[in-house]
């Protein structure tokens, strides 16, 4: 029997979104290996909203990083959309990160010398993208609720409006796949509702595939699967609206 990859009518391939396969990441600490992912394995499917929960230290910014191709695991293997990311040269990883994903760090990871606007559109003149990068900037960073401070640079935004430019930083470019760090994690109640409005229609309108690390309860309530991580394992794998996290594991970052 001849092999055949199963497509859809589109003709793209039906692999999942995203695959981690055993990943493990030990580094080494004072003479000793400090075991930080001890083997998490999992596939997302396209247009899933999954939420990464678990205890400040469990190792979700580490998997996430692995999962966006930034950093290389110990062991084990990340396919995204069917490729084996996992040892990329860097120059085609940044052309498939570029294409296909979208990334908020923990820490922003704004460019400081440029405004909101600048920063938005940054990653539009990396490859070829629709349209123009000033008017996509600019509506993006309306839909983050920033439209009247698209000239400030991060030292004159506050943590929050930082935050809400990383998002729109990581839309800018439509990926099929955004991966964000904490992205509520600085927002008042009403921006952090407007963020998860903005993902649950991008999600609907265009397939966009999200996987988000989070201590807010809200976000991991929204996202229609939890999985939770502790002490570089996954402890369970859940339909979030199913099966709440044990209030220990949301509880113990949330002052974060
Ligand atoms: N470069 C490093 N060297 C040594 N230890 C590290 C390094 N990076 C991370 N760790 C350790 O790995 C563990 C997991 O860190 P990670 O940042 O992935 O946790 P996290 O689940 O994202 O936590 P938080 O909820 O606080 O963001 C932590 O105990 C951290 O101290
Ligand atoms: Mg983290």
């Amino acid at each position: 029997m001849s092999a055949h990859i199963e497509t859809s009518r589109e003709g793209q391939s039906l692999s999942p979104a995203l695959e981690a396969r055993d990943i493990r990441k030990s580094l080494p600490l004072g003479g000793e290996s400090l075991d930080i992912l001890k083997g998490i394995s999992f596939q997302i499917g396209r247009g899933e909203f999954t939420a990464i929960i678990g205890p400040s230290g469990s190792g979700k910014s580490t998997l996430l990083g692995i999962i966006a191709g930034l950093d290389e695991p110990t062991s084990g293997k990340v396919f995204l959309d069917g490729t084996d990311i996992t040892f990329l040269s860097e120059s085609r990883m940044a052309r498939i990160r570029n294409q296909k994903l979208g990334m908020v760090f923990q820490a922003y990871n704004l460019i400081p010398t440029l405004t909101a606007q600048e920063n938005v559109e940054a990653p539009l003149y990396v490859g070829v993208h629709p349209g123009s990068p000033s008017a996509r900037a600019k509506e993006l960073l309306a839909l983050v609720g920033l439209q009247h401070r698209l000239d400030h640079r991060p030292n004159q935004l506050s943590g929050g409006e930082q935050q809400r430019v990383a998002i729109a930083r990581a839309l800018a470019a439509a990926p099929a796949i955004v991966i964000a760090d904490e992205p509520t994690g600085n927002l008042d109640q009403s921006n952090g509702q407007n963020i998860l409005d903005l993902i649950r229609r991008l999600r609907d309108e265009t397939g966009t595939t999200f996987v988000i690390a989070t201590h807010d309860p809200t976000v991991a309530a929204a996202a229609e699967r939890a999985l939770h991580i502790v002490d570089g394992l996954l402890a369970s794998d859940t339909a979030a609206a199913m099966a709440p996290p044990p209030p220990a594991l949301m509880a113990e970052g949330s002052v974060r």
